[in-house]
């Protein structure tokens, strides 16, 4: 009995090692604090969100609404003239993928694209107090839509 547990035993250690291995960089992800926005309610976020929609510039030269019109409620208008789509159902749509780079992009990443492309302008991190109101104010626009269509 003692014979086997001691032939055990290194391939335990080996195998603890392994598994610790694996772990330890979740772990060292799953430790750092996310960074919690402390708010009342859902629609108090969207409220944030939408102020932040209509006047943040995150240090650039537009808002959301410069080209995203009414909230984004109704079909918007690039600089250029071109109409774009309104944003209504839009969060709906993702995580989606985009073929022209090969990537699935989430709604935070095409905010962020929009802020840094769009806004010309520095976007909040990932999770941020800003990025999560803006979040929650744009799937407040996909209230009723249905989800996982980009799967048929
Ligand atoms: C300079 C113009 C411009 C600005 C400013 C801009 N966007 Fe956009 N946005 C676009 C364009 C163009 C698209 C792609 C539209 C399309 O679907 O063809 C887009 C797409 C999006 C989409 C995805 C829509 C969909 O149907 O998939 C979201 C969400 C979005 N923008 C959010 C934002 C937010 C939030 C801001 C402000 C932080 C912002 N945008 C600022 C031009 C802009």
């Amino acid at each position: 009995m003692a014979k086997r547990l001691n032939l055990a035993a290194p391939s335990l250690i080996a195998a603890c090692a392994l598994a610790l291995a694996c772990v330890a960089p979740l772990r060292a992800v799953a430790a750092e604090p996310a960074v919690a926005a402390e708010v009342g309610s859902i629609q108090q976020a969207a409220r944030q969100g939408a102020d932040i929609f209509a006047n943040d510039r995150f240090g650039g030269a537009a808002t959301c609404e410069t080209c995203h019109a009414n909230g984004g409620r109704t079909a918007g208008k690039l600089p250029n003239g071109k109409e774009i789509p309104s944003l209504a159902g839009a969060a709906a749509a993702f995580p989606r993928f985009v073929a022209k780079r090969q990537t699935v992009v989430t709604l935070s990443q095409q905010i962020a694209r929009c802020i840094a492309g769009g806004v010309q302008g520095t976007p909040p991190a990932f999770g941020s107090p800003e990025m999560v109101d803006l979040e929650t104010y744009i799937t407040s626009l996909s209230k009723g839509a249905v989800m996982g269509q980009q799967f048929n």
